[in-house]
C-alpha cells in the first residue's frame, strides 16, 4: 500500500482515540445523488460538520428512465453492469482539493454498489492518503459491498467502514460523525 506516511499521520485516526488527531481536519462532503435523498443527507452533514458540501456531477445527466429499476436499455445498468473500468465523465469543478484531508463520501446505492460516477471523481483528484468515510442511501442494500469494491479498487486511500443513513434524525447523524472520529468538527 503506497501511503505517504507524513499525510497518513496527520490525516488518519485512531478508532479508539479518533479526535485527537483530527482537530485541524478540513472536511468535504463530496456527494452524488439521483433523485435527492442523499443530497439531504449530505447537506446536513456539511453543516453539522462545517464541511464544503460538493455535488458530483456528471457531464450527462441520468434521466429519469433510469429509475426503472432492471430495465438492462437504460444508462444506469448498463454503466453498472459494464465493464468495472466504466467511468462517466463528470464535471470537474472541485477547487483546492489536496486541501481536505477527510472526505464524507455519499452515493445511492445503484444494483448493490456504488455508482461508477463515484469512480470518476475518486479518479480526477487524488486522495492518495487521505480518510474517506463513506455514506450511503438505498431501498435496503446496506453499504458493505460497495465499500468492498471501492477499498480494494483505491487501495491507497484510508477507507473508514461507513455506514447506511436513510431517515436518519440530525442528532443521529451528529453521533454518527462522533463516532467515526469528527467529534471536534461538529458545531
Ligand atoms: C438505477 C438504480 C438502482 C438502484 N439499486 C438499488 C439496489 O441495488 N438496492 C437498493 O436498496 N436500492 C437501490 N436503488 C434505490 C436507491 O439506492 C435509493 O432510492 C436511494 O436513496 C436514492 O438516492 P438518491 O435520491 O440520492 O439518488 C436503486 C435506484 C436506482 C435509480
Amino acid at each position: 500500500m503506497a501511503c505517504s506516511k507524513e499525510i497518513v499521520q496527520t490525516t488518519s485516526f485512531d478508532d479508539e482515540n479518533p479526535q485527537v488527531e483530527l482537530q485541524d481536519a478540513k472536511v468535504l462532503v463530496a456527494c452524488f445523488s439521483f433523485t435527492g435523498n442523499t443530497k439531504t443527507v449530505a447537506s446536513s452533514l456539511a453543516n453539522l460538520s462545517g464541511g464544503t458540501l460538493y455535488m458530483i456531477d456528471p457531464e450527462t445527466p441520468y434521466g429519469n428512465e433510469n429509475s426503472t429499476y432492471y430495465d438492462e436499455n437504460t444508462r444506469a445498468y448498463k454503466e453498472q453492469y459494464g465493464p468495472a473500468s466504466t467511468r462517466p465523465s463528470i464535471k470537474k469543478s472541485l477547487e483546492n482539493a489536496g486541501d481536505y484531508n477527510i472526505v464524507l463520501l455519499g452515493f445511492p446505492i445503484w444494483y448493490g454498489k456504488a455508482p461508477r460516477v463515484v469512480f470518476s471523481f475518486l479518479d480526477a483528484y487524488s486522495f492518495k492518503g487521505k480518510t474517506i468515510i463513506p455514506f450511503i442511501t438505498s431501498g435496503s442494500t446496506g453499504i458493505s459491498s460497495a465499500a468492498s469494491e471501492l477499498k480494494s479498487t483505491y487501495p491507497e486511500i484510508t477507507w473508514k467502514t461507513g455506514d447506511r443513513l436513510n431517515g436518519k434524525t440530525t442528532d443521529q447523524l451528529k453521533s454518527w460523525l462522533e463516532a467515526g472520529g469528527l467529534k471536534s468538527e461538529i458545531r
